[in-house]
């Protein structure tokens, strides 16, 4: 690894003094620890469609797509042009406009279970006030979550994250938390149900992710899925699907729409935002109204939601209006094309490591994908928990990623996702370059 390291080094000194200063104002250098990698992150300066430029003026072919959000690419400008006409009319206002109206109604129109929306600013905050809408709406307290399921920052599911999943995943965190929030196995029928109807008189809620992004970007079996729907049903219980990053990249509707299993509330981040800072808890109606401020009720008998100064926010809604109208006009290209890109990374990543002879399995859907390194042969990577236990993420994913980065590839997992601006070209380097990796970690073995 030394070795790598310093060709690194050597492609990015700018970079590696902006860390060193860095890491002076800000701990670890970084503001989410996601952007940490080592030796050291490489700094950008700009980006456009599939490419983004460091620093020191490499170039290279983004994957990570502003973790997963630019499904059109970077700054295009359809985005670019309704930012700047929104610019002429105000930055923020905190007050009510008719834009915002808009974004909802077409969210509504897009997206099965959304009757209704709630803007905040984060996918963090969306699944923070689900849990709590849904332990409000049902009367119960215990939240079950999939186990190395990530739903941002949220303390109420800061649980179960990372391996050992019985450790706490932070200091600071109330101990009672894992009172009420519990882990279940993803894809596993039997134990979660084991784990569900232990918690039948207390439970709120299950919260996941449909395609798991911890997970390989697996998705959830039919069956699995089919479960949750009915357990939940059955036990006034409410289901929740996280589509941070499935909706409106999956299928426009999401993982609801292209599985066809409706839940009860939805969290969105990323692609519904445009580009800008963004989250959205959307659901039935007779869920959602319980946090109107309209109704004359009580404060102990009302859901305190809606806070964030910035909810709402008159740039990121008239991004996000743009974004879905695209992707509505142009939903019989988009989906089939991302789909199509999807297909051929994976298949042209995994036969590129396989014939170099190197142990590595390349998972994910539509356009989503990753690549891993399984200590021996033969494991089934299906969940979060497989991927965990039987992969080097700690030496070999960095080792991909490093590799991949001297290549001209910026990958994320081992991989990331594909945009509509990712060109045929793109597709054939990002392959070529993964062969020449290959070719050089198998060397190394
Ligand atoms: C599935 C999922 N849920 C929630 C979040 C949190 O979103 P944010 O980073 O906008 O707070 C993320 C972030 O990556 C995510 O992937």
């Amino acid at each position: 690894m030394k070795y790598l390291f310093d060709v690194y080094r050597l492609k990015t000194p700018l970079s590696e003094n902006l860390f060193e200063r860095a890491k002076e104002v800000m701990p670890g250098g970084i503001s989410h620890n996601i952007h940490y990698f080592p030796p050291y992150p490489f700094f950008i300066k700009k980006a456009k469609g599939s490419k983004i430029w460091d620093v020191d003026g490499n170039e290279y072919i983004d994957l990570w797509m502003g973790n997963y959000t630019h499904i059109l690419g970077h700054r295009p400008q359809v985005i670019v042009r309704v930012i700047e006409e929104q610019l002429k009319e105000g930055i923020h206002w905190g007050i009510v406009y008719k834009k915002q109206i808009e974004w909802a109604e077409l969210i509504r129109e897009l997206v099965p279970c959304a009757e209704m929306v709630r803007f905040c600013c984060s996918g963090t905050e969306a699944t923070m006030y689900a849990v709590r809408l849904a332990r409000a709406f049902t009367g119960k307290k215990t939240i079950l979550k999939i186990a190395g399921g990530w739903h941002g920052a949220n303390p109420d599911l800061s649980l179960g994250i990372k391996m050992p999943y019985e450790k706490e995943e932070s200091l600071g965190l109330l101990p009672d938390l894992q009172q009420y929030t519990k882990a279940i196995s993803f894809n596993d029928l039997s134990s979660s149900l084991k784990v569900i109807h232990k918690n039948r008189k207390d439970l709120a809620g299950i919260i996941l992710e449909p395609v798991v992004g911890e997970g390989g970007f697996n998705p959830a079996t039919k069956e699995y899925l089919h479960m949750l729907r009915s357990e939940t049903k059955k036990l006034k219980a409410l289901l929740i699907f996280d589509e941070v990053i499935s909706c409106f990249r999956v299928a426009i509707g999401g993982a609801q729409e292209r599985f066809n299993i409706t839940p009860d509330l939805t969290t969105l981040g990323k692609i519904v935002g445009g580009g800008l800072p963004v989250g959205a808890l959307v659901g039935k109606r007779e869920i959602l109204e319980k946090t109107s401020p309209e109704k004359k009720s009580k404060k102990w008998e009302r859901v305190l939601i809606g806070g964030g100064t910035f909810s709402a926010h008159p740039l990121t809604a008239a991004a996000g209006l743009a974004m879905l109208c695209y992707l509505k006009d142009r939903r019989k290209e988009v989906y089939p094309l991302l789909e199509k890109k999807g297909e051929i990374v994976r298949k042209g990543v995994q036969e590129a490591l396989d014939q170099e002879g190197v142990a590595a399995v390349v998972t994910g859907i539509g356009s989503l994908f990753q690549t891993h390194f399984p200590f021996k042969k033969g494991e089934t990577l299906n969940s979060p928990h497989s991927i965990n236990r039987f992969t080097d993420i700690e030496k070999r994913e960095i080792e991909f990623r490093i590799r991949m980065l001297t290549k001209g590839i910026h990958v994320m997992h081992g991989g990331g996702c594909l945009s509509i601006a990712h060109t045929d070209e793109d597709i054939e380097k990002i392959i070529k370059a993964a062969r020449k990796v290959g070719k050089e970690m198998a060397e190394t073995v």
